[in-house]
Formats: C-alpha cells, structure tokens, sequence
C-alpha cells in the first residue's frame, strides 16, 4: 500500500507538494493507494482500478493536539468513492484516547453495516513511545474493538510478538526517510516477524528514485526479496532511469 494522505494533518509535506508530478508515475506498481477524498477527487485519475484505503478522521493540524480528532468522512461519501478501507488514527495513551477510539467503534459500525472494512492506526503521539510493549498493548486494543487490519510501526525488538497477539492482520507503517537499504531490511523483517504488507509513504516518495523504491518495496513484500538483493535492484532501476 501506497500511503500519500500526510497532507491532511501535515499540508504540503516533503515530496507530496505536487501530489500529481510526483505520486502519479508511481500508481501503476501500487497495490492499493492510501489518500484523501480531496487528493483523489483532484487528482487521482478514475482510471486508477486499484484499492483506495481512504483517510477518515481528521481535524487537528501539526500546530495543535494531534490526537483530537473526529471522523472526518460520511458513510454515503465512502460508498460513492467505491473506497476498499477507511483509515482511522487511534490514540491509545493519548490526551484524547477514548474520543480517538470512538471514531473507530463508530467507523467500524458504519462500514460493517456496508461490507466496507476499517484500517485502524496505531498513532504515535510526539511525546509517546514507540516500543514493543506500547506497539503490543495498542494493536491489540485496536483489534479487539472491531477493525479488520491494523496499521503499525515495527519495532526491532520482538515485533513476532506484536503480530502474534493481534488477532487481525498487520501492515507497518513506513516511517521517517530512512536510507533505502535500511527501509527495505525493515520491511523485510516485518514481513518476516508476520505483517501482512506494508503502507509506505516517505520511504518511497522522499526517496531520489521513487520509481525505483516503490519496485524495490514490491519485491520484498512479494517476492521475499532480501533487502541487500533488493537494494541492488533498486540501485540498478535508479541508474537505468538516471541514463534515460
Ligand atoms: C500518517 O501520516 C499516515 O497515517 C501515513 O499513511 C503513515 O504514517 C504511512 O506513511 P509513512 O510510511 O510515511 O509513515
């Protein structure tokens, strides 16, 4: 999975300012594509046959609390959308937990009602920690309250046992850029320790050859690729595309 909906709490971040020069190219070696409404309104062409995990709570912005936010979409929009998933941050342990896990409760009763699933997402607050036990304790809450799938951060210590408590598949998370052979060795453990895929953003559009990263990010999750077999792949599409 794709993930390119940081807009709809970070604006124009890094390599998403021009969402239809820099993210579009890259749609054809995506699986499914994590969005907002008003990026796939605007931009996405309805060409585009593939899942669309739409962002469905928001509110608050970088410059206020993070963890305050409300559903952000109708039931009815979702259907017209034809939407595959509907994403909602959950904040467990932080200031607004219970108002964070309601929006999921009722997005999951709304989407049931439809057969449309629900992507909970273990959201990391500033200040909270990012350890096994944080990461164990919030998928499991997470899937216990109803959603089909979970979206998580792996964490190197013992994330076999993040996944092996949560009754429900996992993807990761991406996370800030990292150089490219470290995010593909990431995403190969996790498949490795039991995610079911991965949903990455930065590491694949902040990377200089997105193209080559996205196709790189494919083979490991596919393919089982080793991450150095993948990171040569990905040098040798990077110089391929550089030659022209
Ligand atoms: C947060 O902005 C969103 O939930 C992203 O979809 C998620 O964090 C995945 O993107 P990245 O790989 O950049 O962390």
């Amino acid at each position: 999975m794709l993930a390119i909906d940081h807009g709809y709490f970070q604006g124009p971040t890094t390599g998403l300012e021009r969402v239809d020069v820099t993210i579009l190219p890259l749609l054809p070696y995506a699986d499914t594509l994590m969005l907002t409404r008003g990026i796939l309104r605007t931009i996405i062409p309805p060409t585009f046959g593939k899942g669309i995990v739409l962002r469905a709570s928001g509110g608050p912005s970088i410059l206020s609390d993070l963890s305050n936010e409300q559903i952000a979409i109708d039931i009815d929009e979702a259907i017209r959308l034809n939407v595959a998933a509907m994403a909602v941050q959950v904040f467990i342990g932080g200031k607004m937990e219970t108002q964070s896990v309601h929006n999921m409760t009722r997005l999951v009763d709304m989407g049931n009602r439809y057969g449309i699933p629900t992507l909970g997402v273990t959201a990391v607050g500033k200040d909270m920690a990012r350890d096994v036990k944080y990461m164990r304790l919030a998928c499991r809450i997470i899937a216990e309250l109803g959603v089909t799938y979970v979206k998580t951060y792996y964490v190197p210590e013992g994330f076999d046992t993040v996944a092996a408590s949560c009754p429900v598949p996992i993807v990761i998370a991406g996370g800030k850029k990292l150089p490219e052979l470290e995010a593909l060795t990431m995403a190969f453990n996790a498949i490795q320790e039991g995610a079911a895929g991965v949903d990455m953003g930065r590491n694949i559009f902040q990377s200089d050859s997105p193209i080559a990263m996205i196709q790189a990010v494919r083979k490991v999750v596919h393919e089982k690729e080793k991450p150095k077999a993948a990171y040569d792949f990905f040098l040798t599409e990077k110089n391929r595309a550089k030659k022209g």
